[in-house]
């Protein structure tokens, strides 16, 4: 059941979305090497309650924390630890809901640590480009496989391979409503879009190959090949013409200056 939202509706979400973007960059002044992904944790808990919002990964499933931060080849789902302390060339995608005004916000944001690789900060670098170029498909009369086909052919273009076993999906009241949103598919396929659907569009893009395996703790999904991957996601409402984003980057790029890519 897919639930269109009333303009309403979507300014309450707009708001959620906003504070989650704030609580990026928060992060974002942070990440650095030397900082372990618990500390970002609580600051991060520490800033959305602080603002009236209630982190709404924690417990959700059992998952144990506020922040999914994955590192380098983990996709998502990493559970963030006092035990893993960021390193020069790292990448961290750092992936969280939060509720607030009874809706939820979904956004998902990868921070370069220090110096990286070229190689991999292309990989980022496309990986949000896929992101914006599905987001331009979320529009009244196209169809759900024109987002996944558009995401899939733009990381493949690149050399690039895209996760399956993790997807978008419709949010509102529950983080995860129907549709399901795949970043890979075919143009024309599946349900028509229409003004007012609320959509959280997130490409999970791999340097090598696209096979993952969940760890041992039920939650860390990491590559086989132990390449890294890189995730940007925003909650979206769709509307004729041209897309809705209601989360933001511009807190992270206020943050970040000339480091933002
Ligand atoms: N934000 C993730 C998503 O895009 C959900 C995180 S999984 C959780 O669906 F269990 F930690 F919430
Ligand atoms: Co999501």
């Amino acid at each position: 059941m897919i639930y269109l939202k009333t303009d309403e509706e979507v300014e309450l979400m707009r708001e959620s979305n906003i504070l989650l973007g704030k609580t990026y960059a928060e992060l974002a002044k942070v990440i650095r090497p030397g900082i372990t992904t618990a500390q970002l944790d609580k600051m991060a808990y520490e800033f959305i309650m602080d603002n009236g919002g209630e982190p709404a990964c924690l417990n959700f499933d059992g998952y144990p924390a506020t922040l999914c931060t994955s590192v380098n080849e983990v996709v998502v789902h990493g559970i963030p630890s006092e035990k893993q302390v960021l390193q020069d060339g790292d990448v961290i995608s750092v992936d969280s809901c939060i509720r607030l005004n009874g809706f939820i916000s979904d956004s998902a944001y990868t921070f370069p640590v220090g110096d990286v690789k070229p190689e991999i900060l292309q990989l980022l670098k496309t990986t949000k480009e896929c992101l914006y170029l599905g987001i331009e498909q979320a529009v009244t009369g196209h169809r759900l496989g024109d987002i996944g086909a558009t995401i899939q052919n733009h990381a493949e273009k690149n050399g690039y391979s895209v996760v399956r076993e993790f997807v978008g999906h419709g949010i509102g009241r529950d983080m995860h409503e129907d549709p399901e949103v795949c970043n890979y598919g075919r143009r024309g396929n599946g349900i028509v879009l229409k003004s007012g659907m609320t959509l959280a569009i997130e490409p999970m893009i791999c340097l090598g190959r696209r096979n993952v395996i969940i760890e041992d703790d039920g939650w860390t999904a990491r590559t086989v090949d132990r390449k890294p991957a890189a995730h940007y996601e925003h909650s979206v409402c769709v509307r004729n013409g041209k897309a809705d984003i209601l989360s933001t980057f511009d807190f992270i790029q206020e943050v970040l200056g000339d480091r933002f890519i």
